[in-house]
């Protein structure tokens, strides 16, 4: 895989000639930068449907050919699930920083060239100001229609100001309250998320819960979501990852629905759409594939590819036609921008991806100016189209991946996430694992400048980042069959560690909607 680094051509797109500011990186953090797009470019696919189409596509990572037997994984998990129940790890997570603060460099001593936040925002957004709650009361108006009880009121009041991504992770040894419900217990998981069913032997990723600073998220109840969601549709739109969480929040759902009143249709309207529906509630949770949210050649869910991908950056109606009189609308699109610093604009206005030679008609354009504008192209949809009596709109921050064990201080045989049974306890030393923090940034700013509609932004990156242990790693799919022990040995050429166990970490995303659409968490 080549990456091109040139500057953008003199005829790019408007927004291309806007200067980036960015510092030369230097050549260790580069090689890291180099080595972290090329794994992500490998993982992205792995359960993409009809993957065979894809194989000659996609040649496996470099590492495929140096292939170095890791130690036993099964043995060191077991023997850390037992060292982990044992203990009640806790640390206070800080509010990322680097997020919100575009002068000051990141704490880190080798700034890596993806995390450069890019002086895009001008003043930091903060989810406990003024105007924070301001955006937020706007959005309860619209949903306070429905009676609420009164224990639900008494949540609301006690969520009200709390930042609920400010907080820790508590281990829950007895399981009171963490996993939200069993693996066994879901039909709806497909097997790239059962790590548990495809051989992981350690059960604790299962059991950490977010504990908020200030305040509590309230309990999940499935009936009461399901309540709100009576005669309304739910729908994720976006790639793998909001895919993983759709999954989550079937199975949240699901377990308040007996046998034979829920049904799972997959591959609806041309198989972007799957389908999740309640029947007894006339309620749908949704998942709609469209991984750049605007147009791109990789809209087709089963036929598409990462290295290849060209995206139309103001062509949006054609999959936004599908998210009208939707109630519930969360996004998502973060992971299809990693693998390459520029990503590839069609020129052309219309009619984009049909025809001959559309495919060399395109500009590059740094990834975060790219993203940007695709935000904006999205925004002015949202404001124009979107009833914010009717509609909740959420859009969801990175979702982060665990690569570069050396990042959270792991030891020398670590390999990827691989190794990883317990979340990272130590933030004080600005951790930087390589997400793309511009790109939150960028995401921020453009919310912000939202004038109709207020888009909760459901931020979810830095606890994330915590969680090293919650990836599906070598306990997953590839290529659409579960992976070969000999695979399963090979975790440095076969490591998922960019989507997540299920039950897991994307349950706790989805408490997070939880509190914004039952209790009205500000
Ligand atoms: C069922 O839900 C849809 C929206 O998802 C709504 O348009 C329709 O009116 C509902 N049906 C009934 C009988 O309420
Ligand atoms: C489904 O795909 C076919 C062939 O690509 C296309 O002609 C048709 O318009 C598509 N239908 C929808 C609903 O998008
Ligand atoms: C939403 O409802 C309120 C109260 O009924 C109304 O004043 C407002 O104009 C509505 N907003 C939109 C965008 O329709
Ligand atoms: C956390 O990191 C700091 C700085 O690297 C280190 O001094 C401290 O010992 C660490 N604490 C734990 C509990 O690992």
């Amino acid at each position: 895989m080549q990456q091109r680094r040139k500057p953008p051509p003199a005829a790019a797109p408007v927004a291309a000639k806007q200067p980036a500011p960015r510092r030369t990186p230097g050549p260790l953090s580069f090689a890291g930068a180099l080595l972290s797009l090329l794994l992500v470019a490998t993982f992205l696919y792995i359960n993409d449907h009809d993957v065979s189409k894809l194989h000659a596509d996609f040649p496996l990572a470099a590492g495929a050919r140096a292939r170095a037997r890791s130690p036993d994984l099964r043995l060191l998990q077991e023997a850390a699930h037992r060292k982990v129940n044992s203990i009640v790890v806790s640390r206070h997570v800080p509010t990322p920083t680097r997020s919100s603060t575009s002068t000051t460099p990141p704490p880190s001593s080798h700034p890596k060239l993806d995390q450069q936040p890019l002086r895009l925002i001008d003043t930091p957004m903060s989810s406990s100001s003024s105007s924070g709650r301001k955006q937020a009361a706007l959005v309860m108006m619209g949903n306070s229609g429905g009676g609420g009880g009164e224990s639900e009121q008494a949540a609301s009041v006690k969520l009200k100001g709390c930042d609920l991504y400010k907080g820790r992770w508590v281990y829950d040894a007895a399981g009171r309250e963490a996993p939200l419900y069993r693996e066994s217990e879901c039909e709806f998981l497909t097997e790239q998320v059962t790590c548990m069913r495809n051989g992981r032997r350690d059960e604790s990723y299962q059991r950490w819960r977010w504990q908020p600073e200030g305040c509590e998220l309230p309990r999940f109840e499935a009936r009461a979501l399901l309540d709100r969601l009576r005669n309304k549709r739910m729908m994720f739109v976006g790639d793998s990852l909001n895919r993983n969480q759709w999954e989550s929040m079937v199975c949240l759902v699901q377990s308040a629905i007996p046998h034979g009143q829920k049904t799972l249709t997959k591959f609806v309207n041309n198989g972007s759409l799957n389908v999740f529906r309640a029947h007894e509630y006339n309620a749908t949770v949704e998942f709609y594939w469209a991984p750049f949210l605007v147009q791109s050649n990789s809209d087709d869910p089963q036929v598409h590819s990462v290295r290849d991908r060209v995206i139309a950056w103001r062509a949006i109606a054609r999959h936004a036609a599908n998210w009208k009189g939707v109630h519930y609308l969360v996004f998502n699109t973060y992971i299809w921008w990693l693998n390459t610093f520029h990503i590839k604009v069609l020129k052309s206005r219309s009619a984009p991806f049909g025809g001959r030679g559309w495919s060399s008609r395109y500009a590059l354009v740094d990834r975060p100016i790219a993203y940007r504008e695709v935000l904006k192209t999205w925004a002015k949809w949202v404001d124009r189209r979107i009833d914010p009596n009717k509609t909740t709109v959420f859009f969801m921050a990175m979702s982060p991946n665990h690569i570069t064990p050396e990042a959270w201080g792991g030891s020398a045989e670590a390999v990827k996430c691989a190794m990883e049974t317990q979340p990272i306890v130590n933030r004080t030393w600005g951790l930087d694992i390589g997400t793309d923090w511009r790109l939150h940034g960028v995401a921020r700013g453009v919310l912000r400048s939202m004038r109709r509609v207020a888009v909760r932004f459901v931020d979810i990156t830095a606890l994330s980042e915590l969680r090293k242990d919650a990836h599906t790693s070598v306990h997953t799919l590839r290529q659409g069959k579960l992976l070969t022990p000999d695979q399963q040995a090979d975790p440095r050429t076969y490591a998922d560690c960019i989507h997540w166990c299920l039950p897991g970490l994307p349950d706790t995303w989805n408490h997070f909607l939880y509190a914004h659409i039952v209790a009205h968490a500000a």
